[in-house]
C-alpha cells in the first residue's frame, strides 16, 4: 500500500473481486468432477432418474410436497404463473425493486404487472398490498436473501381469493418464522444462477410446492407433455441439464455451512459499517442469507465511492441502479418513493463465504477513509 497525496491509501497490489466462485469448486473438486464424469459416461444428459433424485433432495431441503427442477429462475417463474393459471390481462401484484426476471415473467405470461412499494427491509411492503378487480396473484420477492412478512401476504391473498407465487431466486436456504423457504406459498421459484448462494456452473432453477401443482410445472416445463406423445396445453423446453442438476445437487452438502459463514461476514460488515452507510436490517422474522450485501450510501456518494473501491481494486456492483417499474420495457408511470431513493444510494459490497479476514478488513477500512473528510 502506498499514500497518495490527499491522504488516502492507494493499493497496488490488493484485487478483490464482487463475486469468487472458483473455491467453492476447488472445496467440492473431486465430487463435482466425478459427478460430472458420471453423466458423461453415461451419456445421461436430459431428464430421468439424475433429476428425480435432484428433486428429491430439493423437496427433502425445503421441506415442500414436490419439487419441479427448471433450466433457470426465470423459466421457474414462468412455469409457476402458468401453472398457477396466470395469463393475459390478470393482474400481478409485486415490487420495482427486482431483478428484471420477476417482472419480465409476469408480462411473458400476458399479465400486468402492478407495482408496490418496499420498506426498510427492502421487501414488498405489506401495508401497501392493494386490491383491484383484476388482480389474480400476488408475485413477492425475496431480494438480497430475506423475506417479507409472508403471514401478511397470505392473509390478505386469502381475503381476495389470490394465489401467491414467492421469487426465491435469491432466498435458497432463509428462513420465515423458523420455516425454510419453499414451503410457504403456491409455488416458490428458485435460481441456482453460478453467483446464487447454491450456485451451478451455468443456468438452473426449480419450482417447490404441492404434488398437484408440480405436476402441472412439470407439463409447461417440458412442450406441455402430459405423457410420451401426448401434449396437453401449450409449454416450453424448459428442462434443467443433468450436470448442472448433480453439480447443484453436489454443492448443497455444503449449503448450510457456507451460509453460516457468509451470515458471520455480513454481520461484521454491519457491526463495523453502521455508523458510515445504512446498513442492511434482519427482519424479526427471518433468517436472512445473504445473497447480497447492499449498504445505503449518504444521497449524491454511491458513485464516487464505488470509484474510489475500484481504485483501491475493490469490485462493488449495485442491485438496482433502475427500479423495473423505470425501465422503458415495463414502465407504466408507477412513483414507488422508497425504491426510487434508495435504487440512488445502493451499493453492493463483495460477500461470499470465502472473502478473506484481510480482504474484509481493507473493504472497510477503505469505505472509512472514504467518508473520514
Ligand atoms: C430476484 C430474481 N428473480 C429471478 C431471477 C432469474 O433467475 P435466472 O437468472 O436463473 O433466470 C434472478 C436471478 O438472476 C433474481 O435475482
Amino acid at each position: 500500500m502506498i499514500l497518495n497525496g490527499s491522504n488516502n491509501f492507494m493499493n497496488q497490489n490488493m484485487k478483490i473481486p464482487f463475486v469468487d466462485l472458483y473455491p467453492q469448486y476447488e472445496e467440492l473438486k473431486s465430487d463435482i468432477d466425478s459427478a460430472i464424469a458420471d453423466i458423461i459416461t453415461r451419456s445421461d444428459f436430459i431428464t430421468g432418474p439424475t433429476v428425480d433424485k435432484f428433486e428429491r433432495v430439493i423437496s427433502e431441503y425445503t421441506g415442500a410436497e414436490d419439487c419441479a427442477s427448471i433450466g433457470s429462475g426465470t423459466n421457474a417463474l414462468i412455469c409457476a404463473l402458468k401453472a398457477l393459471g396466470i395469463g393475459p390481462d390478470d393482474e400481478v401484484l409485486t415490487v420495482g425493486h427486482t431483478f428484471v426476471s420477476t417482472t419480465e415473467s409476469i408480462v411473458n405470461v400476458g399479465a400486468i404487472p402492478r407495482f408496490i412499494d418496499i420498506n426498510e427491509f427492502y421487501q414488498m411492503d405489506t401495508d401497501q398490498l392493494v386490491y383491484s378487480s383484476r388482480l389474480k396473484a400476488i408475485l413477492f420477492v425475496d431480494l438480497y436473501g430475506q423475506t417479507p412478512d409472508i403471514d401478511k401476504i397470505l392473509e390478505f391473498a386469502k381475503q381476495w381469493n389470490l394465489v401467491v407465487i414467492e421469487d426465491a431466486a435469491q432466498s435458497f436456504g432463509a428462513e420465515y418464522k423458523g420455516k425454510k423457504v419453499g414451503n410457504m406459498v403456491d409455488l416458490t421459484c428458485f435460481s441456482f444462477n453460478p453467483v446464487k448462494n447454491l450456485g451451478a456452473m451455468g443456468d438452473a432453477g426449480a419450482v417447490t410446492g404441492s404434488k398437484k401443482l408440480i405436476d402441472k410445472v412439470r407439463m409447461y416445463r417440458d412442450h406441455g407433455r402430459k405423457t410420451k406423445f401426448e401434449y396437453d396445453t401449450v409449454g416450453y423446453n424448459a428442462r434443467i441439464d443433468n450436470l448442472q442438476a448433480v453439480i447443484v445437487g453436489t454443492k448443497l452438502k455444503k449449503i448450510d455451512e457456507w451460509l453460516d459463514k457468509k451470515i458471520s461476514i455480513c454481520r461484521k460488515y454491519t457491526e463495523q459499517l453502521n455508523d458510515v452507510v445504512k446498513c442492511p436490517k434482519e427482519a424479526p422474522w427471518s433468517k436472512h442469507s445473504y445473497h447480497l450485501y447492499v449498504v445505503e450510501t449518504p444521497h449524491g456518494t454511491r458513485d464516487d465511492l464505488q470509484e474510489f473501491l475500484k481504485q483501491q481494486g475493490i469490485q462493488t456492483n449495485i442491485h438496482y441502479k433502475i427500479p423495473t417499474h423505470r425501465t422503458k420495457a415495463f414502465y407504466d408511470g408507477t412513483k414507488l418513493p422508497v425504491t426510487e431513493r434508495i435504487c440512488e444510494n445502493i451499493i453492493s459490497l463483495p460477500c461470499y463465504h470465502t472473502l478473506m479476514e484481510h480482504h474484509q478488513d481493507f473493504i472497510v477500512k477503505s469505505i472509512k477513509e472514504f467518508y473520514a473528510d
